[in-house]
């Protein structure tokens, strides 16, 4: 049988605090209840998820780099705050085939000025946001139909 297709979920900066940070805009949910329900949604449509977290720059760039090469069928990018920020990471997800779906808990839009700009999504296949930890679970229903 075919390998499953493979979805990176990747997760920038203070999304480790997720569930303890800011509840009032980013939830209840910690990484790992969201890890756990994308986990039974990929087995229902028949495939697995790679969920990572890291604050730093430099590994999120490194885990785009590897989505590509292991040949990911696309990769969902919680960037945090390196979303209004981070060239880096806007020539990474252009630098790959793969594609990436910008996914946010909030609504960036609706919040500070600041927040309106976003590198990632300049550069994204499209975005998912404002519907808490239900933005993973749709850009994953998403991902498997692209
Ligand atoms: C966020 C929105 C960003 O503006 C913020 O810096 C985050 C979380 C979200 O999921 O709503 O860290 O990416």
């Amino acid at each position: 049988m075919a390998d499953k297709p493979v979805i990176y979920v990747l997760n920038g900066p203070n999304l480790n605090l997720l569930g303890v940070r800011e509840p009032e805009i980013y939830g209840s949910d910690t990484l790992d209840d969201i890890a756990g329900r994308l986990e039974d949604r990929a087995q229902e449509l028949g495939a697995d998820v790679e969920v990572r977290q890291s604050n730093h720059e430099g590994h999120l760039i490194d885990w785009i780099h590897e989505a590509e090469a292991e040949e990911a069928r696309a990769i969902l990018l919680n960037a945090g705050a390196f979303t209004h920020t981070s060239v880096a990471l806007h020539d990474a997800i252009l630098a790959v085939s793969v594609p990436v779906i910008e996914v946010h808990l909030s609504n960036p839009h609706a919040r500070e000025p600041f927040r309106r700009k976003s590198l990632v999504g300049e550069a994204a296949h499209g975005t998912i946001s404002g519907f808490g930890a239900l933005s993973y679970l749709l850009a994953l229903d998403a991902a498997m139909q692209l």
